[in-house]
């Protein structure tokens, strides 16, 4: 990554662990958490810049709510991403992790061999209470948190409306904590909301 990118990726960054009291730090150009030169092992083929998402623990809505913020930082400066929970070597991992902090999961980096194919979707009846008459941000919050990443593309969360807020819940499986933080980020997009959006 160049560097003016690199600048801009810890910029956010600082925002998102000032904001959120995470401890979220971008580790360039070290290929083991990957194992780059192994790519048969895992999917990840080349990959050595990743966002390590480390914070205290019992923070899993906020490290995916800003951990997804990043992302879409990246995103917007050309940079493809993949949330990663499981596939990678933990063990590899260079990063600083204080007293009383975990490392919850990563995000590989990169630019990617293709920019990716839709996710097959849920519908909007099955993720929440919208009915048609309902305000517009309604609806293109819910199609923002459509479009989300969620681990196993499981889309387990829901959105219920009363008058003007909003209330979310995560379903029950693996990793739907961070999905419930990373959708919320990207409804607020859609809806163009703020936090107090959320009963
Ligand atoms: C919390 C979370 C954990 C994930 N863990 C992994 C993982 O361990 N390995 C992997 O290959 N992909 C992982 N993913 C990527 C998802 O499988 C992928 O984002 C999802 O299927 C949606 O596909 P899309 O990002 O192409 O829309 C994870 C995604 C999320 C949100």
């Amino acid at each position: 990554m160049a560097a003016d990118t690199v600048d801009a990726l810890n910029a956010e960054i600082a925002a998102c662990n000032r904001e959120g009291g995470l401890h979220i730090q971008l580790i360039t150009e070290e290929p083991e958490a990957f194992q780059a030169e192994k790519p048969t092992y895992g999917q990840f083929k080349g990959c050595k810049n990743y966002l390590a998402l480390v914070g205290p623990k019992g923070k899993d809505e906020q490290i995916g709510y800003y951990g997804e913020r990043v992302v879409l930082k990246a995103q917007v400066l050309g940079v493809n991403s993949c949330w990663v929970a499981l596939t990678y070597k933990k063990g590899k991992a260079h990063v600083a992790i204080e007293t009383g902090e975990k490392l919850y999961m990563v995000v590989a980096l990169g630019y990617g061999a293709n920019q990716g194919v839709a996710h097959k979707t849920k519908a909007l009846s099955e993720i929440s209470d919208y009915t048609q008459g309902d305000p517009d941000w309604f609806r293109a919050g819910l199609e923002a948190a459509l479009l989300a990443p969620t681990a196993l593309n499981q889309q387990k969360f829901r959105f219920e409306r009363s008058g003007d807020k909003i209330t979310a819940r995560a379903g029950f499986g693996f990793y739907t904590k961070t999905d419930l933080g990373i959708v919320k980020y990207h409804f607020e997009l859609g809806a163009n909301k703020g936090k107090e959006v959320w009963a």
